[in-house]
């Protein structure tokens, strides 16, 4: 069994690449919506809910873990690794590289929680990644909160993308990072905004390669196909948002910690 875990409904995105690319693993997906958002959480809250939910999923039997949320990868990636030996973990870390490669102005946006910019992976990517590199960062705490109530197109979805991306559309970005996995579900709105001449990097896909791989190694890539979906305290929410991106599931409610 694999495991997938945010704060939220974001990680669906990642679910669902996860999914095409292994159609009978089985998936349990776990929403820490009772913590949510994490983003403006400090990381050693967040580093907290994320060993609840990776334990949870370890205790279920999964041996393959997704952090499908910068955030929690950002606080406890190095330590769930550490202190569960026996679970491969995927986390998602911001796509500096790949836009460092392609950016043509030499300058990069990237938006991501707040608690992401603070962690220091982030940090560690732009060093390592980055040189010779303008990036410019916004965080968007407006955007996981239109997502996670299902409003992903309007005026005032626009508006908000509008007013986020502003200063860094300003400052003369072509790629645009997107490090929080609750934002490609706004894409269409991004896409409008920035316009055709800023290229948009959402490393979910890259994720679930990474996630499908691990898989095979561990032998989990091959189930009946099942997916359940988890909610810390939202069975309705998640339910709604797993819809709408065409997630077929049960889902219920589980309080953790
Ligand atoms: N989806 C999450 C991320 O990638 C967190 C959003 C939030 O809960 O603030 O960062």
């Amino acid at each position: 069994m694999i495991g997938v875990f945010d704060s939220g409904v974001g990680g669906l995105g990642v679910l669902r690449h996860v999914r095409s690319q292994l159609p009978t693993a089985d998936l349990v997906y776990v929403a820490d919506h009772a913590a949510a958002p994490y983003g403006t959480r400090s990381l050693a809250e967040v580093e907290e809910r994320a060993e609840l939910c990776a334990s949870w999923l370890a205790a279920q039997g999964c041996r393959v873990v997704t952090i499908a949320c910068n955030t929690a990868s950002a606080a406890a990636l190095h330590a769930l690794r550490r202190r569960m030996p026996d679970v491969d973990f995927v986390g998602m870390e911001p796509a500096v590289k790949p836009a460092a490669e392609v950016t043509g102005t030499g300058r990069v946006g990237v938006v991501a929680t707040a608690a992401t910019f603070q962690g220091e992976l982030f940090a560690s990517v732009v060093a390592r990644f980055a040189s010779g590199v303008e990036v410019l960062t916004a965080a968007c705490p407006t955007w996981v909160e239109l997502v996670e109530e299902g409003r992903t197109r309007g005026p005032e979805v626009a508006s908000e993308v509008r007013r986020c991306l502003k200063p860094l559309l300003d400052a003369g970005i072509d790629t645009l990072v997107l490090a929080c996995t609750h934002y490609p579900a706004l894409l269409e709105a991004i896409e409008a905004v920035v316009g055709p001449n800023v290229r948009i990097i959402d490393p979910a896909p890259a994720v679930a390669s990474q996630t499908a791989r691990l898989a095979r190694r561990r032998g989990v890539d091959t189930g009946r196909g099942r997916t359940e979906l988890v909610s810390t305290s939202d069975r309705d929410r998640l339910l709604a948002a797993a819809e709408r991106m065409g997630i077929v599931a049960p889902a219920r409610v589980l309080a953790l910690g």
